[in-house]
């Protein structure tokens, strides 16, 4: 598969997805959602694949977000459809996939790009990563499913916490809060991950498909339309022209409120 946002190769029943926009950090820009919705469909249809790894190019970033210089125009129903077709084509995708998928979090999982990695069926993160979800500092909110996986996965209260503080953790606490199974070097992550896949290829495929089904109807899907009509809401506001600019200008947003 030939791309030019991502990066696509198999080691034996293994396919390794890398997230190639180094120098942006690996932003999600609207062709990399699209590659990446291309590759999981195929990876997933494909019987040779009997995992994947998800990762980010260079040893910076796995994902530093959405590309915010795409949407920082956008009119409020841009903003909800930017959310909605996103979660559909890939976010879902890749939670709903029957292989399984694990991030292999290199560098700043931020926005977006934490969202992807709790979209995965797990996560295991080198010691330089940095997580968090900043779209409050931006004067949105998380908009691909950050509000309800990561309260999923580290409970209400901590998630609230780093929602709205904005804030970053490290890959330690990101460990002790269970939001990553296991903290390596850069140099450790990748075989840590081919270890792990060999544990779980030695087992039934077809039970495995059956038991990521079974785990995910056990999670609620009703806050994903609420986080999408509220997050499309937020483009309306002075507050998310104010932060999206200041952003880009490279200064601190001074936000006029309500
Ligand atoms: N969208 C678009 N571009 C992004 C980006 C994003 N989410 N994250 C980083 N970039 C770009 C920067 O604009 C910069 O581009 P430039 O070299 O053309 O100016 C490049 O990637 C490198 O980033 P930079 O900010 O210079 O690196 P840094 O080491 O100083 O800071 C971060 C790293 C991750 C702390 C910082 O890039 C950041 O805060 N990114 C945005 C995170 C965010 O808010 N994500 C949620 C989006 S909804």
């Amino acid at each position: 598969m030939e791309f030019d946002t991502i990066l696509v190769e198999q080691v034996e029943s293994t396919a390794i997805v890398t997230i190639n926009r180094p120098k942006k950090l690996n932003a999600l820009n609207k062709a990399t959602i699209l590659e990446l919705h291309t590759a999981f469909t195929n990876l997933g249809a494909d019987k040779s694949v009997k995992a994947i790894i998800l990762t980010g190019s260079g040893d910076k970033a796995f994902v530093a977000g959405a590309d915010i210089s795409e949407f920082a125009h956008f009119t409020e129903e841009e903003g909800a459809r930017l959310a909605g077709k996103g979660q559909d084509e890939l976010f879902n995708l890749v939670e709903n996939l029957s292989t399984p998928v694990i991030a292999a979090v290199n560098g700043f999982a931020l926005g977006g790009g934490l969202e992807l990695s709790m979209a995965c069926h797990f996560r295991v993160a080198s010691d330089n990563a940095k997580m968090g979800l900043p779209e409050v500092s931006l004067g949105v909110i998380p908009g691909y499913g950050g509000t309800q996986r990561l309260p999923q996965l580290i409970g209400k209260g901590r998630a609230m916490e780093l929602i709205m503080t904005a804030g970053m953790i490290s890959a330690d606490k990101a460990l002790s809060y269970g939001l990553v199974n296991y903290v390596v070097t850069q140099e450790e992550l990748m075989p840590l991950c081919h270890k792990l896949i060999g544990k779980i290829t030695n087992n039934s495929s077809v039970a495995i498909a059956a038991a990521i089904k079974a785990v995910n109807a056990g999670f609620s899907t009703e806050g994903y339309a609420a986080e999408i009509e509220a997050f499309g809401a937020c483009f309306g506001t002075e507050d998310f022209k104010e932060g999206t600019s200041a952003f880009l200008e490279k200064r601190k947003a001074n936000f006029p409120g309500a």
